[in-house]
């Protein structure tokens, strides 16, 4: 995948965090064209949200689902193939060997792109102790960026902090896919490292995932055109 030829409104995708299928259809017919790719992460699938798939990809919309997979290479393998069948563009699986290896040979042939989650961004130095790890967050983001990339994984999820240095140590044919975006002047709620869109964009963001900003707006289309024109003046 080149990130230099993604179209610049296919950067922006919307976090469907809501408890609801409704909601996430009225959110959706709220945004109409501002808004062509949709994630979909633990709290829609686990309440119906996963038909939602084929239904936006049958719209003309991309679909990123954030399930984070992680299990014996067999149980990944299997889910991978799966997930292919409904029709997304991007699956989220956690960075360890085995699994990005399982996820990238069961993708092969369908039109799923894997990400991998190097070292999730509440996790601190100490918190990697405490799990067992004898590496710091910057050493174990450094060593499985490597790995993803030696293994064919498509693109990484990272802070946008991050974007630069990943950019670094596994060029440009990885995407990279950067929460933790606040425009100007909205709240920071719980993300700690975050970025407007244009600086995102600036540090090597290839795409944006955005959630309460535009969820919790009193107009979401209005934020979500704001996004998009953010980001297509920042690339130029
Ligand atoms: O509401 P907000 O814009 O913070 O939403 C960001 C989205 O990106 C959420 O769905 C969150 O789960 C996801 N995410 C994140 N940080 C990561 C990985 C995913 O914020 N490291």
């Amino acid at each position: 995948m080149q990130p230099s030829k993604i179209a610049p409104r296919d950067r922006l995708i919307v976090a469907l965090d809501l408890p609801e299928v409704a909601a996430a259809e009225a959110m959706i017919a709220r945004l109409g064209d501002a808004v062509t790719f949709y994630k979909i992460g633990y709290q829609l699938a686990y309440t119906g949200g996963l038909p939602l798939v084929g239904r936006l990809a049958d719209a003309g919309k991309k679909v990123f689902i954030d399930l984070k997979l992680h299990d014996i290479g067999n149980t990944v393998a299997r889910g991978v193939e799966s997930i292919a069948k409904l029709g997304a563009t991007f699956l989220t699986v956690h960075a360890y060997p085995q699994t990005m290896k399982a996820a990238v040979e069961a993708r092969a042939g369908s039109g799923l792109k894997i990400l991998a989650v190097t070292v999730l961004t509440s996790y601190d130095d100490a918190d990697l102790h405490a799990a067992g790890y004898r590496f710091g967050v910057s050493d174990l983001v450094e060593a499985r960026a490597q790995q993803a990339q030696v293994l064919g994984v498509d693109g990484l999820v990272c802070s946008p902090q991050e974007a630069a240095s990943l950019h670094k140590i596994v060029g440009h044919q990885m995407v990279l896919v950067t929460p933790g975006i606040r425009p100007a002047g909205t709240a920071a709620g719980d993300q700690k490292r975050i970025m407007t869109p244009a600086r995102a964009i600036a540090a090597g963001g290839d795409y944006l995932v955005v959630g309460r900003p535009v969820l919790e707006a009193a107009d979401p289309r209005a934020v979500a055109d704001a996004i998009q024109a953010e980001i297509a003046q920042a690339l130029g």
